[in-house]
């Protein structure tokens, strides 16, 4: 495989930590730049992170010393360096479209982790396991931009990570008619720790910006249609969701009630779970797990703690499966919040873009 330079703009924040760390040693990608805010370029990597190290592993070495470049005023010298940038930055949304879209006119692809453009018509939103043909809609983007090599691909959010890939291979086989879940998110997802979040000690929030209403309305897009220039959202099934944040390090748990149209068995559901893969596993991507959804029999699995790193923190863990009194079943997921659900995901979706020559 042919061997890509690639740039992490938000490096000094949590997810952009993740990429540098999943990073470090991956078979096809190799990071030659780390960009932040003003506040940070300028400075070594080591400098700029000063006490925000996230992550359990310690800081690789080969980044220590790369001085931080300014995500917005060295678009042109990025671009320049690396074959496509990863993209995590906390900025205002119009901020983010508009950084991206520059990056993309720059002849620079932005795999981005940001909501800015998950509803842009072109833009495609990629679970690689779910819905890899929008990837297809991209010369029509590359078109509206003007561009030869630029544009942009974004992953969904990290809340549905775990509750969209359980329904997915079971919507075609039996329709779904309707969904109802309640995450419990963990601190990272707002970029947080127990040191800089202390009052989730002994709490729960019950309120996540803008998270219940990604959570209704991601899962419409991944199932979409792509016609002409453009990813039109599926208008069913509909979806009612409540997000909650909990005191966790990392992972977020869905408690998740689907009502079929044609109510499989609990044996089918399990057998359609344990079936399940998709083109990351035909491909044999270096990101993709083995087995995508692992269902645990025992009744008190999955548990964010002991599961979230299965398969790498990429698999979607599931478990409780069991009728219920109003809708046909209910059960339990977990997925890794910042590696499926974020810049795991994100280097996922670069790698099918790979493969598929759209860094070429
Ligand atoms: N955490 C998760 O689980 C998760 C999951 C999915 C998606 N996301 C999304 O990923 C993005 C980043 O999240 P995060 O949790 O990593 O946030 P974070 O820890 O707050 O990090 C934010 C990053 O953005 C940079 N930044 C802020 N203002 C900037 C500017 N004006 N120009 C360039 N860079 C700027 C920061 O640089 P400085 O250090 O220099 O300020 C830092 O590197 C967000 O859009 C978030 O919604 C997060």
């Amino acid at each position: 495989m042919k061997q890509y330079n690639v740039g992490i703009i938000g490096a000094t924040g949590m997810v952009g930590q993740r990429f540098a760390t999943l990073l470090e040693n991956h078979p096809w990608f190799s990071v030659k730049v780390l960009a932040a805010s003003a506040r940070s370029a300028g400075k070594r990597y080591e400098e700029a992170i000063g006490n925000k190290w996230a992550m359990t592993v310690p800081m690789p070495d080969k980044y220590k010393d790369m001085i931080v470049m300014d995500a917005e005023a060295d678009i042109e010298k990025i671009a320049s360096e690396v074959d496509f940038v990863f993209c995590a930055v906390n900025m205002k949304k119009d901020e983010i479209k508009a950084l991206e879209e520059k990056y993309a006119k720059a002849e620079c692809p932005v795999i981005s982790n940001n909501s800015a453009n998950r509803f842009t018509p072109d833009v495609p939103m990629v679970v690689p396991e779910i819905n890899p043909g929008h990837i297809d809609v991209i010369p029509a983007q590359r078109k509206r931009l003007g561009t030869k090599r630029g544009f942009i691909a974004v992953k969904s959010n990290c809340s549905l990570q775990s509750y969209v890939p359980a329904l997915h291979p079971l919507k075609d086989k039996f329709g779904i008619d309707r969904v109802l879940v309640c995450t419990y998110q963990a601190i990272s997802g707002a970029g947080k720790t127990f040191d800089t979040m202390p009052e989730i000690l002994d709490n729960i929030i019950p309120y996540i910006g803008g998270e219940e209403e990604k959570s209704e309305k991601e899962p419409l897009k991944l199932w979409g249609t792509l016609e002409g220039d453009k990813i039109v959202p599926a208008e069913e099934p509909l979806f009612t969701a409540q997000c909650l944040r909990v005191p966790v390090s990392d992972g977020h748990m869905g408690a998740v009630f689907v009502k079929f149209r044609n109510k499989p068995t609990k044996e089918q559901i399990i057998d359609e779970w344990k079936n399940f893969s998709g083109v990351p596993q035909e491909l044999d991507l270096p990101s993709a797990p083995k087995q995508f959804i692992h269902y645990f029999e025992e009744d008190d699995r999955p548990q964010t703690k002991l599961d979230r790193m299965t398969e790498n923190g990429m698999a979607v863990c599931t478990g409780r499966l069991r009728e219920d009194n109003q809708y046909d079943y209910k059960f339990v997921c977990l997925s890794h919040n910042t590696l499926r659900g974020a810049a795991g995901g994100g280097v996922l979706l670069a790698e099918l873009l790979a493969a598929k020559g759209y860094f070429d």
